[in-house]
């Protein structure tokens, strides 16, 4: 076996690659819950293009076949249901993952110098997955399918000028046709998937090269010993590649149970309106998206013009993006930031929340003012930020990790 590792690292840098980044990557020692969801995300993805490779093998992007070939799938394909509901559900569990794994970053300051590019990569992989889940739902075309599609294309029009041109160019028709499923097909299975793998080859790549943050933010990096080992560092593999596994367990428990006994889960991972096929002559009596999207489809309708209502929308994704440069704490984690900081992650979050809840509902006018204040405190968030997070009192950040 050496002598065959030896002949490969005389040509290919495998040992070098499994040192830099699992047996000499040295991570900080007090990873807490919030750091399983990296791995998780990496998982479920895999997951997804496995199933997802499986489910085209049976699907056929046509209007005409499209939905009749899910229920094939479903009802005649051996295992074709549980792969369909692997990878519908797993569509739902990236997103509870990818939001837990950002709200980490959040909580402790992990996009702060010198980790700005993870950050900025994140959000492009973010960006990317809502694009993928976006097309992915057309597929079965169903009744939501559709005129979810509809409803998002149609918000390229507000754009002056170039909107009504912008939106058939997408369609690829006048209306959403055969053509428009074909290439959210093609963008879904193959380009898109390849960004994304992409995206997260450099995530991880930046990661390493700075090392990971931690729950304390104290950089390990600072304090080593005489082999220039971090003090409060500990090999990533054995330790975390262990800890990781107890996460997958759990994650896999709790995901299994989803997909056999609640798939549809009452209708918000899979909508009731998508038993139906597509029927471009039937609007369904409330179009909502699937609830990963309605936070931000909730800003969208708490603003009656259209036009700003999809710059909300779009603007509520792009500061995220710039959270970077808008946090001035002299510290990384919650744990040492100051009251002010707790109380507004706390406000961002209630209202995040909130607003996901209302972008599944019709809209009242209750509902919409409601919404109309749980967009201001979203924004407020960040455009305070870089006042509260200076004129907050921190407290001292401790020399080395504690716990
Ligand atoms: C497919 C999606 C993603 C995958 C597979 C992924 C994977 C990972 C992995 C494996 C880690 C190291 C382990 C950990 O710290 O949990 C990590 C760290 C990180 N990720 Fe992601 N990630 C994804 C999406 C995102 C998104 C959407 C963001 C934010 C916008 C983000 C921001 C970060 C940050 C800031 C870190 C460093 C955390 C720290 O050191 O404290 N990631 N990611």
């Amino acid at each position: 076996m050496s002598k065959f590792m030896e002949w490969v690292d005389a040509r290919f840098p495998a040992t070098k690659m499994w040192e830099d980044h699992l047996s000499k990557y040295y991570a900080p020692k007090n990873f807490n819950f919030f750091y399983f969801f990296g791995s998780l995300a990496l998982l479920v993805l895999v997951s997804q293009i496995v199933t997802g490779v499986w489910l085209t093998m049976s699907y056929n992007p046509s209007a005409e076949e499209a939905f009749a070939s899910v229920e094939y799938i479903m009802r005649d394909v051996e295992y074709g249901w549980i792969l369909r509901y692997l990878h519908s559900t797993g569509a739902s569990a990236f997103f509870v993952v990818v939001y837990l794994h950002m709200f980490r970053g959040m909580l402790y300051g992990s996009y702060q110098k010198p980790r700005e590019l993870v950050w900025i990569f994140g959000m492009l992989i973010y960006l990317m997955l809502m694009a993928e889940a976006f097309m992915g739902y057309l597929l079965p075309w169903g009744q939501m399918s559709y005129w979810g599609a509809q409803v998002i294309i149609s918000l390229f029009g507000a754009i002056p000028v170039i909107g009504a041109d912008l939106t058939q160019w997408i369609r690829g028709d006048y209306l959403i046709s055969g053509i428009t499923l074909n290439r959210f097909f093609a963008l879904h299975v193959v380009a898109l998937p390849i960004v994304i793998l992409g995206l997260v080859v450099l995530h991880i790549l930046a990661l390493h090269e700075v090392g990971s943050n931690n729950p304390d933010g104290v950089e390990i990096k600072k304090k080593k010993d005489a082999n220039g080992i971090p003090l409060d560092g500990i090999p990533f593999h054995p330790y975390y590649t262990v800890k990781d596994i107890v996460g997958v367990v759990v994650f896999l428990f709790i995901f299994c149970f989803v997909v056999f006994f609640f798939p549809e889960m009452g209708g918000y991972f899979l909508e009731k309106p998508n038993f139906e096929v597509a029927n471009p002559f039937k609007t369904p009596a409330h179009i909502a998206p699937v609830w990963s999207f309605t936070p931000f489809y909730a800003i969208l309708r708490a603003i009656p013009d259209k036009l700003m209502g999809v710059i909300a929308m779009g603007g509520a994704i792009a500061v995220l993006f710039v959270l970077p440069w808008l946090d001035r704490s002299p510290v990384k984690s919650m744990r040492y930031k100051g009251w002010l900081s707790k109380i507004w992650l706390l406000v961002f979050c209630v209202s995040f929340v909130i607003l996901g809840v209302l972008g599944v509902l019709s809209p009242t006018p209750g509902r919409t003012l409601l919404s109309q204040v749980c967009t201001f405190l979203y924004f407020a968030y960040f455009i305070l930020m870089p006042f509260y997070t200076r004129m907050e009192k921190t407290k001292p950040v401790p020399e080395r990790v504690t716990g």
